[in-house]
Formats: C-alpha cells, structure tokens, sequence
C-alpha cells in the first residue's frame, strides 16, 4: 500500500470520512504547521487555517514579504529554522523550484500550496468533488479548457491517480508541459486511465463528466494581460461550450472566477456547476493530507 496512487485514495477516503464527521479528531494536538504565503490568497489561506485548527493544530500564517525570506535570507537558512519551530510547512509561492529547494532542505513535510507550475492541493478538491457528483472517478473523463499550467497540470496528476481520463483543450503557446503530461499519461495508464492533449476546446469536452477551466491570467503572468485575453477568448466555457461535454456533466472552476473571460456566470452559477462544493473541499481535502503526512 506504499504506491502514491494509494495514497492519493487515502487521502480522498479520509477527506471524504472528514465531511462527514460531526466532530474532528485532535489529530494535530500539540502541532504547528506554518503557512507562508508569497502571493495572494482566499480559499487556500481560510482553508489551511481553518481546517488545521478544527485538528486541534496551531497555524502559523506569514507573509513572504514580512518575513526575512522577503530580505533574502535563504531558503535553505528559512527551511532549517522553520524546521526547529514548526511540524510542517504549508508555501504558496511563483517559483516550483523555490518549494523544491524548501522539500530538500527542510525536516518536516512540505506542502505546495500553489506555484506556477502545480497546485496539487486544488487537484485533490477537485478529485473529491468529482467522486462526490459520480462515484470512483476511475475511468470517467475530466476535460481542462484553458492554460496548460498549474491546475491544469494537477488535474491531470490526481485524474491519473485515480484512473480517470484526462483531456486538456489548450491553444498552442500554451499547452501543459509536456513533461508533466507524459509522466501524468504514465500514471494514468498503470490505473486503466489516460492523459492526452488537444487544441480544440469542443473536441476536449466531447463526452467529458467534468469541465474545468481556470483564469487565463495567473499569478506572475499580469504583463501578458492584453495577449493572453485575445488567444484564450475561444475557450470560454460558456453554456454552448457545456452542451457539448456529457449530459451529466458539472463545471469545474478552482476560482476566482472572472465572469465573460475564462467562464460565464450563467454556468458558475448555475446548475452544472459544482464550483462551491469544490472550494469547500479544499478544507477536508487539506486536513486528510496534513493529518497523512504528519501520521
Ligand atoms: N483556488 C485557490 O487556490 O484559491 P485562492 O487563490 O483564493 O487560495
Ligand atoms: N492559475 C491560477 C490559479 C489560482 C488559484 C493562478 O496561478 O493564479
């Protein structure tokens, strides 16, 4: 049971266990998790704090920039003080290899909590909430329109950890790293599932149980506004765009949304969207991780 497909189910098992639960264990009694964060955040922030205190836990919630991290002392120098401190480390930040070199140097577990490149708690949400619309995931599709970058990238890592199809319609200039893909299609097909890649937003929703889309302007990417606005206008998902996907399909979105841009409100709001439940699961997801790694 060491396989990190089988962990990934666990920890979906327990976040789902945890939702249901009228009371939480005190799973993090006595623990501090530190939660850095070098760029904005709502769900991700509320989520962590929340959730590690209803575990009985201390969160200890920094600002990259009121940090001495943010007058360059080292992250190498910031993972082994931490370390002394704290049980975990929770960092949202642009750079992955700045959460890589936080992994290696530090003696706790570290969580990414978004980067440019993944956003792996959010694919754990999004996975939850797609077994919560249709049971075991295994072998539905889940179609990502939009930016090849980091929900996407984590989709198609959790979908290929429970054994699901996985469609990204992006434009080209902005297709998933092909690394990423490979390694996903890779897990995908060890579970009975697949990973593959299209331009065409019609075509990658064709038959899909989830439609997921995410902003067309992430964080780090603001100078690219006007250029990415004009490439990406094809691949709103809008209501035409859903009546092309399967006819239980829901809409997924990791929000903020931008209404009339990436998505329309007519569908984030309306009934195929599962987007709410989806932030909310970011809670239970969370704490099932951090209550995994901390044992
Ligand atoms: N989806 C998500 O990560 O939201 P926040 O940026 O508000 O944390
Ligand atoms: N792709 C977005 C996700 C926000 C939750 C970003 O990186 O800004």
């Amino acid at each position: 049971m060491n396989h990190p497909s089988d962990a990934v189910r666990r920890v979906l098992d327990l976040a789902v266990e945890l939702k249901a639960a009228p009371q939480w264990p005190a799973a993090l009694a006595g623990r501090s998790v530190a939660l850095i964060f070098e760029q904005p955040s709502t769900r991700t922030r509320v989520s962590f704090e929340v959730g590690i205190a209803r575990l009985g836990g201390h969160p200890v919630v920094l600002a990259g920039r009121d940090m001495q991290l943010g007058r360059g002392e080292s992250i190498e120098d910031t993972a082994r003080v931490l370390s002394r401190f704290v049980d975990a480390i929770v960092i949202r930040t642009v750079d992955h290899q700045k959460v890589a070199a936080l992994a290696r140097h530090a003696d706790v577990p570290v969580i990414n909590a978004l980067t440019h490149d993944h956003h792996p708690c959010q694919g754990l949400a999004d996975l939850m909430t797609i077994r919560e619309r249709f049971g075991d995931p295994a072998g539905l599709r889940a179609a990502y329109v939009g930016d090849g970058n980091n929900c996407c990238h984590s989709l198609m890592v959790a979908g290929a950890h429970m054994g699901m199809e996985v469609v990204a319609g992006c434009p080209e200039g902005y297709l998933p790293d092909p690394e990423v893909v490979a390694r996903a299609d890779g897990i995908a097909r060890a579970n009975g599932g697949a990973v593959r890649v299209v331009t065409d937003p019609g075509d990658a929703v064709a038959g899909a149980h989830a439609v997921y889309t995410d902003v067309w302007v992430s964080m780090g990417d603001e100078e690219e506004e006007a250029e990415r606005l004009r490439v990406f206008a094809p691949y709103r998902v809008d209501e035409a765009l859903m009546d092309r996907a399967g006819p239980e399909a829901i809409a997924l979105h990791p929000l903020p949304a931008h209404d009339g841009l990436e998505i329309t409100r007519a569908v984030y709001h309306g009934p195929r969207s599962a987007v709410w439940d989806e932030a909310e699961n970011r809670l239970h997801v969370q704490a099932a991780l951090l209550m995994h790694v901390l044992g």
